[in-house]
């Protein structure tokens, strides 16, 4: 069952060029979807156009069949879709435990969201453990495991997350991907952007290639891991090293 569409959209910032040209994309309800293109591909705008932080200048993205696009990022978030940004954007000098409570923010019902946060923490056990820490004193990956267990406190339907490997150490990407796999067997739609292009292939059902703002190609993961275009892309470029891309 499809659950996000997006159709043609183009978008860019300000009065500057389109960044993404007539880009269409359609996912899959409770699959994790990766997407992977060179730097400045336009994939973090395009998690920025779903989550409606950017209106498209033309084009449209369908949640289950309804237009959401033009609706305010809080109306796209109270729809159930959450973006974990690149940056994280934890509150540093706040506690893990009040970065949780801010994540469920638009839930007015305070038993509500204790018990939401119990749920959290029965899945990410690992954030338990600091939940009384200051969110800044945490490990890069500590605090990736708490950004997602904060989008977790909105009940999401679909969860993005921009490069959430980005600076970690080999050990700890595993960590979040299996975290990752864990928001599937939740039932949620995943959708991330990544850099590391072979993790994020072993870990998704379907990739989708993205370059220059237009979507180059798409397939099962596995796949697109193997598809010659992607080692042209990438080594062509120079983009990332051959270790990425030959693992
Ligand atoms: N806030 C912004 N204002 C203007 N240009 C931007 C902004 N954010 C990104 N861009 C430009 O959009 C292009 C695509 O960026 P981005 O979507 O971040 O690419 P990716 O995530 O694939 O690396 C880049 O050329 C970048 O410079
Ligand atoms: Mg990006």
């Amino acid at each position: 069952m499809l659950i996000l569409e997006i159709e043609e959209v183009s978008a860019g910032y300000g009065m500057g060029p389109d960044i993404l040209s007539r880009v269409s994309v359609r996912f899959e309800a409770g699959l994790i979807h990766c997407l992977i293109g060179p730097n400045g591909a336009g994939k973090s705008t395009l998690l920025r156009v779903i989550a409606g932080l950017l209106r498209p200048r033309s084009g449209r993205v369908l949640l289950e069949g309804k237009v959401i696009s033009g609706l305010r990022p809080d109306q796209i978030l109270a729809h159930g879709i959450c973006l974990v940004p690149q940056d994280r954007s934890l509150f540093p000098d706040m506690t893990v435990r009040e970065n949780l409570l801010m994540g469920g923010y638009i839930e007015r019902d305070q038993r509500q969201v204790s018990r939401r946060m119990e749920e959290v923490l029965e899945i990410f056990p690992e954030v338990r453990r600091h939940l009384n820490h200051r969110a800044g004193t945490l490990s890069g990956g500590e605090q990736q495991m708490v950004a997602i267990a904060r989008g977790l406190m909105v009940h999401p339907r679909v969860m993005m997350l921009d490069e959430p490997s980005l600076g970690l150490a080999p050990l700890v990407v595993d960590r979040i991907f299996e975290a990752i796999s864990r928001l599937k067997t939740m039932g949620i739609t995943v959708l991330i952007v990544e850099q590391n292009v072979r993790k994020g292939l072993a870990y998704a059902d379907r990739g989708y290639v993205l370059d220059m703002g237009r979507l180059s190609f798409e397939g099962p993961a596995r796949e697109v891991m193997e598809d010659p275009r992607l080692q042209e892309l990438y080594l062509g470029r120079m983009v990332l090293s051959n270790r990425e891309v030959q693992g």
